[in-house]
């Protein structure tokens, strides 16, 4: 499949079977081995490299999961583009010099690409902006004193080229013809998606690859036809009026997590905690959802707000609530041709309280995610959804749990005896994350936090200080 687009400032056009990651291509094709595979699986940002879209946003990416005709009318900066064209440093990375960021070396091109990505976009949030970025030498203090030194330095001209060349209507790419060996599709609205989609309905839909990218480089699945949805411009972008909030599937959480912050702060929170910078950037609203992952963070949270999903297949659409689509372990109702057009969720005042239990702060996924969303009126509780992930096989509702609370004063006792329905509502699993008895304890807990918190007490350890 033929894919056009600028690889440090220089046109590209690339005919390569539809899931050659970019990594593979920049080492093996183009000996630009400065981008390094550590993981291959999105997990330790040694591949991070810099994708400018047309419209100028700049956003790290991990290349090891990262399918080159998803870079069609992009522009890819390597570790190798970070620097001028006349070798000068560029300011994050003379600040790595200067405070010894680096040791053995191995990490260095990815934090560097991360750190310009940053740089670039005026954020100072080092930590956050780094999580996906593993250090196993140097250790994270100089790297960050060196992200912090450089913050103030002017963005260097080179940086901001791209975006610049893609935005010029007097560029245009290289003309190629496609070898014809393999045909996937690339559609630019939901309307072509629909037509495509229905005629090849056992196709593989690929949307942020974050999950699509690790059965091509840790299952070795080979995947044909396939159809690729980040050019549906149609199907990104979150739209909101006097009633409801309308999230289009293709969505990244990292703009969810943006949106969220005023609206709900607590789901844009989770959002923080989900992946990392490079993973959010490329992950789907619409895969974090059609992928039916009783561990995904978002379902839990959409589903204590009330969420409608809408899908599609051809021309016909329907809708039903998030949590209906979700019927066992692998099993969600969506019939072969049919996708995620997108998600609502109805305008209402922020209850919501996401808690999500995993082994690491940073860049871990759940072992419980709870999601909480209570009205009180007059003390007493008049509507509660609650839904959690890692508790069964699909993301779920706590009806017992509901159903314990509604109509009853909202007071420790209610709480106490609600959480016996726990035991009702789940059957969690035990496995590598967490035992059965531990995930209904920790849920049962995190009622009792959410009790404690519409009480105004300080219920985040990271809130709490010596
Ligand atoms: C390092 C790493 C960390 C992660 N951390 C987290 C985490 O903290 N929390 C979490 O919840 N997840 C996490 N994930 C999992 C992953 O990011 C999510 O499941 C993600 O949302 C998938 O979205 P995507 O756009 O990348 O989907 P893809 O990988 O492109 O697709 C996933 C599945 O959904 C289907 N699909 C995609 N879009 C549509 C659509 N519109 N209609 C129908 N089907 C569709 C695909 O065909 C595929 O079956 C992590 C993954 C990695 C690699
Ligand atoms: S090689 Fe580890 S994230 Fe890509
Ligand atoms: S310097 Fe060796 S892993 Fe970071």
């Amino acid at each position: 499949m033929s894919t056009r687009f600028l690889l440090n400032g220089e046109p590209q056009a690339a005919d390569v079977p539809p899931t050659t990651t970019l990594l593979d291509w920049l080492r093996e094709t183009r000996r630009l081995t400065g981008t390094k595979e550590g993981c291959n699986e999105g997990d330790c940002g040694a591949c991070t490299v810099m994708v400018t879209d047309r419209d100028g946003t700049a956003r790290a990416l991990n290349a090891c999961i990262l399918f080159l005709p998803q870079l069609e009318g992009r522009a890819v900066r390597t570790v190798e583009g970070i620097a001028g064209p006349d070798g000068t440093l560029h300011p994050v990375q003379q600040a790595m010099i200067d405070h010894h960021g680096s040791q053995c070396g191995f990490c260095t091109p990815g934090f560097v690409v991360s750190m310009a990505v940053a740089h670039l976009n005026g954020r100072r949030d080092h930590d956050d902006q780094l999580a996906g970025n593993l250090c196993r030498c140097t250790g994270y203090a100089p790297i960050v004193r060196a992200a912090e030194a450089a913050a103030d330095a002017p963005v260097p001209g080179w940086m901001r080229a791209d975006a610049e060349k893609l935005r010029d209507p007097s560029f245009i790419f290289p003309q190629i013809r496609p070898s014809g060996a393999t045909a996937p599709a690339r559609p630019t609205s939901s309307d072509e998606l629909a037509a495509w989609y229905e005629a090849h309905p056992d196709a593989t839909l690929i949307a942020g690859a974050t999950d699509v990218g690790l059965w091509v480089t840790k299952a070795l699945r080979e995947l044909s036809p396939v159809a690729f949805l980040n050019n549906c411009a149609d199907l990104r972008g979150i739209v909101a009026d006097q009633e409801i909030i309308r999230i289009g599937a293709m969505t990244p959480l990292t703009e969810l997590g943006a949106f969220l912050a005023d609206r709900h702060p607590s789901f844009a929170e989770l959002i923080r905690r989900y992946g990392s910078v490079q993973v959010r950037n490329a992950a789907t609203v619409g895969g974090n959802i059609a992928n039916g992952s009783p561990i995904g963070d978002s379902p839990p949270a959409l589903i204590a707000l009330g969420a409608t999903l809408h899908l599609r297949k051809g021309d016909t659409r329907r809708t039903l609530p998030l949590e209906d689509f979700f019927l066992a372990y692998g099993k969600q109702d969506r019939a072969p041709g049919e996708f995620v057009e997108a998600v609502t969720v109805p305008i209402q005042p922020d209850r919501l309280a996401c808690y999500k239990l995993s082994k690491r702060f940073d860049q871990d996924i759940s072992a419980v995610c709870g999601c909480f969303n209570l009205a009180v009126e007059d003390g007493t509780v008049t509507a509660a959804r609650i839904a959690f992930g890692g508790m069964a096989g699909t993301p779920k509702r706590a009806t017992e749990v509901e159903q314990a609370l509604v109509g009853r004063p909202w007071t420790e006792a209610t709480v106490v005896a609600a959480q016996a329905g726990f035991a009702e509502d789940f059957t969690p699993l035990s496995d590598m994350r967490a035992s059965a008895g531990y995930r209904l304890r920790a849920a049962q807990g995190m009622l009792m936090r959410y009790f404690r918190e519409t009480r105004g007490e300080a219920v985040s350890v990271l809130e709490v200080r010596a």
